[in-house]
C-alpha cells in the first residue's frame, strides 16, 4: 500500500518508538524491572519513547512544533504545523503487561487534525488516517460498523483514575448506559478505543477529560473510516473539550442523547 511521505514519516518513527516500548513490555513481562519499581520504569520508557519520536518527527519535517505528554509543547518556527503525540497510551496496561496499548502521533494543521498514526507494537497493529484519504489497519481500508440498534452495539467508555473526574456521574453514565446497550467495556488506551471504533470492532466509545494527545490521531481515523466524533453534547469540539464521543451517525447521536443531560 503506498502512502503519501507524511504517512510514511510518522509510520517510520512510530515503529521505531514502537521497538523500543516491545523490548521495555518484555523486561516487565519477564520481571527484570529494577528494585526502584516497576513505575520508574514504565516513565523511563514513555520518555524514551517521546524523545525518539521527536527526533525523528522534527528531523524530517524540521520546524514543525512538537506537544506531547511527558515534554509539553516545544514550539517550531512553522506555526502552521504541530505534532500531537503521546508516546505510551495505555500506561497502566503496560505497567501490567496487558498488550493493549500504543504510540498515538497525530498532526495538527492551522487547527485541525490531518494525520494520524496509532500503532500497537505488542500485536503489530498499525493505523493509518490521511485527511481525504481513508483510515488502514495493516493496509486493509476501514469502515465503521453500520448498527442502528443500540442493543447490539457494544460500546466502549473511559472510567476516571482514583483522585481525577467525577466519580459519580461516570456511574450514572454506565447504569445507564448498560440499560441500553448490548456490552460495555472499557480497554484502557483512548487511541486504541477510537482505533477499534474505526475498525468497526466496536459501535461506539465515549470518555471524558482527556488530552489532545489521547484522541488528535483517533479523530481522524473515525472520521475517515466513516464515523463521526463529537463532544459530550455533540459539538465538534472533542480535541478542544477533552470529552468525546464516536460512532457512527446514528449511535454517535444517540450517545449523545444519553450522556447530555447526566
Ligand atoms: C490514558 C488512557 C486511558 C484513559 C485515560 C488516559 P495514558 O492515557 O488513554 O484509556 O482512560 O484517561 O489518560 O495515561 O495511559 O497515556
Ligand atoms: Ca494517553
Ligand atoms: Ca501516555
Amino acid at each position: 500500500m503506498n502512502h503519501s511521505a507524511l504517512i510514511n514519516v510518522m509510520v517510520k518513527a512510530a515503529r521505531r518508538a514502537g521497538r523500543s516500548l516491545k523490548r521495555d513490555l518484555g523486561e516487565i513481562e519477564n520481571l527484570q524491572v529494577s528494585l526502584k519499581g516497576p513505575a520508574n520504569f514504565v516513565s523511563a520508557a514513555d520518555r524514551r519513547a517521546e524523545e525518539m519520536l521527536y527526533d525523528d518527527l522534527t528531523k524530517a519535517r524540521p520546524g514543525y512544533g512538537f506537544l506531547g505528554e511527558e515534554g509539553g509543547t516545544r514550539e517550531g518556527s512553522d506555526k502552521s504545523n504541530t505534532w500531537i503525540v503521546d508516546p505510551l497510551d495505555g500506561t497502566t496496561n503496560f505497567l501490567h503487561g496487558i498488550p493493549q496499548f500504543a504510540i498515538s502521533i497525530g498532526l495538527e494543521r492551522e487547527g485541525t487534525v490531518v494525520a494520524g498514526v496509532i500503532y500497537n507494537p505488542a500485536n503489530d497493529e498499525l493505523y493509518i488516517a490521511e485527511r481525504g484519504k481513508g483510515a488502514f489497519l495493516n493496509d486493509t481500508r476501514l469502515r465503521v460498523a453500520g448498527r442502528k440498534k443500540l442493543d447490539e452495539c457494544v460500546i466502549a467508555c473511559g472510567l476516571p483514575h482514583i483522585g481525577r473526574g467525577d466519580h459519580e456521574q461516570s456511574r450514572r453514565e454506565m447504569t445507564e448506559m448498560q440499560n441500553r446497550v448490548a456490552g460495555l467495556r472499557r480497554f484502557g488506551a483512548a487511541s486504541l478505543d477510537l482505533a477499534f471504533v474505526a475498525a468497526g470492532r466496536l459501535d461506539g466509545y465515549w470518555e471524558r477529560n482527556l488530552k489532545p494527545w489521547d484522541i488528535a490521531a483517533g479523530l481522524i481515523m473515525v472520521r475517515e473510516a466513516g464515523g463521526i466524533v463529537s463532544g459530550i453534547e455533540g459539538h465538534d469540539n472533542a480535541l478542544q473539550t477533552g470529552h468525546v464521543v464516536a460512532g457512527n451517525e446514528f449511535v454517535q447521536s444517540e450517545l449523545v442523547k444519553i450522556l447530555k443531560p447526566l
